[in-house]
């Protein structure tokens, strides 16, 4: 299989993140052919349309990485039943103008944590409504993680369960054969 480029977005960046743990887990179980990249998007200002004459370098930077990247995984939050402010305005930065369109025919995968039983199907149910609008391709199925108890996960993304950490690997091992098609039509 050829080599892919993942550009790697996380929603939440406090330090002790699950969501980071969580990341870098999906991120070490991965086949040796997905080469990450996390992209920050915590420097850009709030979307606004009078900024587009003469957009802020972070906003560029972010664009390029993108662009860059064969795909993108997004392992986020859920804040109050929908995805957190700085993924949606990072989002809302790579969709415009339309004609260059970030977001359009990238492969994208999905998945999220939080300490609740629910956590994250929300957010990641308002990602499958505005991310195909954009021309994204979805990763089909669902990965949802009950962080359950505090180190299910450690800080260098150690997975202390084992059925927890065949089911994240299952998210890499898909992607990747997903790319793949993607990259051959
Ligand atoms: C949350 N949390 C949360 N959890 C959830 O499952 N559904 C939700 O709607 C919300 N809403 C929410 C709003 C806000 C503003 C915060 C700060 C938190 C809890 C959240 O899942 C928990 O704090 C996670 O640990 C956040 O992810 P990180 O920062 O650990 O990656």
């Amino acid at each position: 299989m050829s080599e892919y480029h993942v550009a790697m977005l996380v929603g939440s960046t406090r330090q002790g993140s699950l969501n980071q743990r969580l990341a870098r887990a999906i991120e070490k179980l991965a086949p040796q052919s997905l080469k990450f990249n996390w992209v920050q998007m915590d420097d850009m200002p709030f979307y606004n349309a009078d900024l587009e004459e003469d957009r802020p370098a972070a906003v560029k930077r972010f664009v390029k990485e993108i662009q860059a990247a064969d795909a993108i995984c997004i392992v986020t939050p859920e804040y109050n039943r929908s995805i957190p402010a700085v993924l949606k305005n990072a989002i809302d930065w790579g969709s415009k103008p339309p004609e260059d369109n970030v977001w359009n025919n990238k492969p994208i995968a999905m998945a999220g944590t939080s300490p609740g039983a629910a956590g994250t199907a929300l957010a990641q149910s308002h990602l499958r409504q505005i991310l195909p609008i954009l021309g994204s391709h979805i990763l089909p199925g669902e990965v949802y993680i009950t962080f359950k108890s505090p180190d299910l996960i450690d800080e260098n993304g150690t997975v202390n369960d084992d059925s927890v950490q065949g089911f994240i690997a299952g998210l890499p091992e898909r992607f990747a054969e997903f790319i793949d098609t993607f990259s051959k039509r």
